[in-house]
């Protein structure tokens, strides 16, 4: 909304005029527009009119960026620009699909075609576009440099003035591109061309041309860079101006020629041209004594003949001859100095003005949209009118007549569809009101333009009629006519006061926008516009490819007298008129600050003037006659619910209940405004400045309210999407999950059915219904036997192996088995291997045959059971160096009665030593031992048979003690008698010496008791073990 859009800066004034409190003062008025000028605010509005002032320097306000902001906005929503207005006008045109047309107002050098340009940007930047459409964009755009050399010039009034009307239709095809483009051109001055007033200069493309034009190509036109050479460039007395730079100027044109699509053949044509009406304006001529002019200036002549391609004798005698036919007889007439020189500037207005023409329809062609399948009756319009203002100068002639004439039409139209489009819209809404007073300014357009009775009729009349008529006859037959409108002054109608203002060839109208002396001098020769039928003829045999277009032969043979320039002009005018009534207007009014062209001087006479002929007042109070300010209900409840509690947040009835409760809220009374059928009227603008003020205050606590909540619903929406993220990952996780578990069941289920098959089956030979329970008892076992394979020798456990694995489990059994006995072998420590040795021999001996042979198993066989100390040292003397191996007790039997008596028996290398006390009783050679003797039985009873050749020997000897076996098992490894003992059952036969035989009996009884019995011999009970 536009209120919304009111920062500090735009706050100065006000942004539309509507809402200016005192609306009624014209000072009020110029005070808005000072004060907006002041900050560079340049546009304000009128309703949906936009007032724009000349800045006379660069504003930051058309980039791209502004081109944007405005771009599908609603007018009022951004500050007052010509940018919304082309938006507004685009945007009309693609939803209403009407056409439409800006029409761009004010008085020369206020800005209008600056305007028109801008418009015409920003519909090149902002419209879609194709590839297509992008040559149509620039070459809608590069029409501009290329008028406006040709067009142009500078004025008093302003360094670019456009010399000529110009009204653009944009094509635009359905989807809003712009396709193609039509211009319409009107009345070019073309007296510009050979004369300019003080100050001011001819059209900008001779400057150009000179100052611009490569060596080459000056010389090709027989020019040379200097303005000064040329009469027609040297009226006006300043070929210089500052804010022109005419060199960089050629560049742009040369380049938007090319890109309009003009060959180099065709600029070099339309250069020779240029050329051409520069040297015609060298011509020069001198009077003969009967008064016919001759040409003084050959070189000029054959620059002439070339640049235009006609015959240079010919064009000669055309520049100093008349053709008159009298008596249906040809004649050529000699024509005077004065004669020779209009003549001549004739023929170059005619030049320049046809080939300007000629250029339009270039552009034309160059514009239009070509494709067939496209007809322009699909196509929608934007109508861009930059016509020449309102001017007044010092003198004005046939030229500023047409153009203030058509001011007033264009004043007139927009009266007209002001009026009538608020008319309207009061009528639309069904709300009553009083019309308003208003200058209606068809009274002086009728004083121009009425048949008969109109200015331009009795202009014609008088080019017209027979006889000699001439400027002044105009004059006088405009005093008979219409000498008493009361918009009609000469100086001879006028009061002693006007008439010292006035010149006497002067007529004044007086226009809504002022009043303007015109003087009548050459309005005659203007209206006609009357080129020698022989000129004619000589342009039209050039061989100029633009000439020929422009001079058709065929003119030659139509005799009907063509249109005056007035009645032309009149007539284009109201096909102008027919043109933009059938659209829907946008204005734009443009005023200008200071005739100096100065920055920042705002010149408030100069601008009260332009306010009153703009009927910019009027204008406004039409727009507040009715009511200052109006809405769709839409908008103005969606804008202010917020201030009334039963439409905040939302109305959920119609809309205009809804701006009813909310006025009614708001305390606006009755008259203060006026409901209609889709829009809310409000008559004060105070009105809805205390409504946006409560706005104001209410939007900062609306603003908190809205932060907090928001706020909170972003947190709550962050916190929402984490949550559900948190659920989905679950879920997501909990399905992973579950399908694991599922397969893994599935799997189990599987494993145990095919395991109980296999069970089923595991007697049979392997199947694949067997083959996993098989494979799986083979593992399982090989798995068992790893984990509880036998620690030791001594454990004999082994898993029972599955029937295929019987062999390998013996296998490896044995293998295990050996393993360990290799190890224990390995890590056993030498004194035991000497012990287990022993235990061997003692076991290979005693093993199943002796009864006391158990127990000596787990008792360990010691080194010796006598010890140094415990041998008397006499024996150990006697023994010398002799190693002793082992030593024992033992009881001795002596052979006739058996006493028992304590021995040692001691074992030396090679001989066993019975000892007693300090005596070596009886040393037994090894060789000389026969055998041992022992029983079966538990005692310790043993006999050592000795060899009876041996004198020194004294027979057997019988002993005893409690380590039988392990003495004996000594003895056996120190004599290397293991073979030698014998284990007898009952009893022992042994010699007694010289052939005596002594026999020992062994009984099994309850303790050891050895006795000599009385059959003489010795009988020995054995105590039973518990073993046996
Ligand atoms: N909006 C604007 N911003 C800056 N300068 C401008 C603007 N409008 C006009 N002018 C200046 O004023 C001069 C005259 O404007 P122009 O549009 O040619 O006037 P008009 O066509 O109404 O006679 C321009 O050459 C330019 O220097
Ligand atoms: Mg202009």
């Amino acid at each position: 909304m536009m209120e919304s859009a009111l920062t500090a800066r735009d706050r100065v004034g006000v942004q539309d005029f509507v809402l200016l409190e005192n609306h009624t003062s014209e000072v009020a008025f110029i005070e808005n527009l000072r004060k907006r000028f002041k900050e560079n605010l340049i546009y304000t509005y009128i309703g949906s009119v936009l007032v724009s002032v000349n800045p006379y320097k660069d504003l930051e306000i058309y980039t791209k960026q502004h081109m944007e902001r405005y771009r599908g906005v609603n007018f009022y929503e951004v500050s007052p620009h010509i940018y919304a207005v082309a938006d507004n006008a685009y945007r009309s045109m693609r939803t209403e699909r009407r056409d439409q047309c800006i029409l761009i107002s004010g008085e020369s050098g206020a800005g209008k075609t600056e305007a028109s340009k801008k418009v015409l940007q920003y519909y090149a930047v902002t419209c879609p576009a194709s590839d297509h459409v992008q040559t149509v964009k620039d070459r809608l755009l590069q029409s501009n440099p290329v008028l406006e050399a040709f067009g142009n010039a500078k004025t008093l009034r302003n360094d670019n003035s456009s010399r000529f009307g110009k009204y653009m239709d944009i094509q635009f095809d359905f989807k809003g591109a712009p396709v193609g483009g039509h211009i319409l051109n009107y009345l070019l001055e073309k007296s510009r061309v050979v004369h300019q007033s003080n100050g001011e200069r001819n059209f900008h493309i001779f400057y150009q041309l000179i100052e611009g034009g490569e060596d080459d190509l000056l010389r090709r036109l027989g020019l040379e860079r200097n303005a000064q050479q040329y009469q027609y460039l040297v009226k006006g007395n300043c070929p210089k101006v500052s804010s022109i730079n005419d060199r960089n100027d050629w560049k742009t044109v040369r380049k938007a020629l090319s890109v309009i699509g003009f060959t180099d053949d065709e600029v070099e044509e339309l250069l020779n041209i240029i050329a051409s009406v520069l040297h015609l304006g060298n011509v020069q001529y001198g009077g003969e004594d009967s008064g016919s002019a001759y040409i003084t200036t050959d070189t000029q002549i054959k620059y002439l003949a070339r640049l235009l391609g006609v015959d240079g004798t010919v064009l000669k005698e055309a520049l100093t001859h008349k053709k008159i036919i009298a008596k249906g007889e040809e004649l050529m007439s000699p024509l005077n100095q004065e004669q020779a020189a209009s003549a001549r500037d004739a023929l170059s207005k005619a030049i320049y003005g046809r080939t300007f023409s000629w250029l339009v329809n270039k552009i034309n062609d160059s514009l239009a949209f070509k494709d067939e399948s496209f007809s322009s009756k699909n196509a929608s319009v934007i109508g861009l009118l930059d016509i020449y203002g309102f001017e007044v100068f010092q003198n004005n002639s046939f030229e500023q007549f047409c153009i203030n004439y058509c001011n007033e039409k264009l004043q007139q139209l927009f009266i007209e569809l002001t009026l009538k489009s608020e008319q309207e819209e009061y009528e639309a809404e069904g709300i009553t009101w009083e019309p308003v007073q208003y200058f209606n300014n068809k009274i002086i357009c009728d004083l121009v333009e009425e048949k008969f009775k109109g200015i331009i009729s009795i202009l014609d009349e008088e080019c017209l009629r027979p006889g000699d008529a001439s400027d002044i006859t105009f004059l006088e037959k405009l005093e008979n006519t219409v000498g008493g409108h009361a918009h009609f002054l000469t100086h001879k109608l006028a009061d002693g006061k006007t008439r010292k203002v006035m010149g006497r060839e002067e007529f004044r109208l007086i226009h809504y926008a002022g009043e303007v002396n015109y003087n009548v001098k050459g309005f005659l020769d203007k209206n006609n516009d009357l080129l020698f039928r022989n000129l004619k003829q000589v342009m039209c045999m050039s061989e100029n490819k633009i000439l020929n277009q422009c001079f058709d032969r065929e003119e030659l043979s139509d005799k009907k007298r063509p249109e005056t320039a007035a009645t032309q002009f009149k007539n284009s005018l109201a096909k102008l008129m027919e043109i933009l009534m059938s659209k829907e207007p946008s204005y734009v009014r443009c005023i200008k600050p200071n005739d100096a062209k100065q920055a920042g001087r705002f010149d408030e006479v100069l601008i009260r003037h332009q306010v009153k002929y703009l009927g910019l007042m009027e204008n406004l109070r039409v727009r507040r006659a009715g009511f200052a300010y109006r809405r769709r209900y839409e908008t103005f409840l969606q804008r202010y619910k917020s201030l009334c509690p039963d439409t905040w947040p939302n109305w959920d009835g119609r809309q205009v209940d809804g701006v009813s409760t909310l006025v009614k809220h708001l305390g606006y009374k009755p008259e203060e405004y006026k409901l209609g059928r889709t829009k809310i009227f409000i008559r004060f603008p105070k009105t809805l400045f205390a409504t946006e003020d409560a706005l104001e205050v209410r939007k900062h606590s609306l603003a908190t309210q809205l932060q907090s909540s928001w706020k909170g619903y972003s947190q709550k929406t962050k916190y929402q999407k984490m949550r559900h993220s948190a659920v989905w990952i679950q879920a997501w996780w909990r399905g992973i999950l579950a399908r694991r578990a599922a397969k893994r069941r599935r799997e189990a289920a599987d494993t145990i059915r095919r395991f109980i098959k296999g069970f089923i089956y595991r007697h049979q030979p392997r199947c694949p219904e067997n083959e996993y329970f098989l494979d799986y008892v083979r593992y399982s076992f090989l798995m068992n036997l790893h984990r509880c394979q036998p620690k030791t020798v001594l454990d004999k456990s082994w898993p029972t192996p599955p029937p295929a694995l019987v062999e390998a489990s013996q296998h490896l059994r044995k293998l295990c088995m050996q393993n360990m006995v290799r190890k224990y072998c390995k890590n056993i420590n030498p004194e035991w291997k000497h012990q287990m040795e022993q235990k061997v021999v003692a076991s290979k001996i005693f093993k199943d045959k002796k009864d006391n042979y158990p127990q000596s198993v787990p008792k360990l066989f010691v080194n010796t059971r006598l010890n140094g100390e415990d041998i008397n040292p006499k024996v150990l003397q006697a023994l010398g160096n002799e190693k002793m191996k082992y030593a024992v007790p033992v009881i001795k039997y002596d052979r006739k009665g058996y006493k028992a008596r304590n021995r040692q028996l001691l074992l030396m290398s090679d001989s066993a030593v019975i000892v007693e006390e300090g005596k070596l009783k009886q040393r037994i050679d090894y060789n000389s031992l026969k055998g041992i003797s022992v029983s079966s039985l538990s005692d310790g009873m043993f006999v050592f048979h000795v060899a009876s050749e041996d004198n020194k020997q004294k027979g057997d000897v019988v002993l005893q003690n409690e380590h039988v076996i392990e003495t004996l098992t000594k003895v056996a490894i120190c004599a290397d008698k293991m073979d030698d003992i014998n284990i007898n059952q009952g009893s022992i036969k042994f010699d007694v010496a010289q052939g005596k035989e002594g026999i020992i009996d062994f009984t099994a009884g309850s303790e050891l008791l050895i006795v000599k019995a009385k059959n003489g011999h010795l009988s020995v009970t054995a105590p039973r073990l518990n073993s046996r």
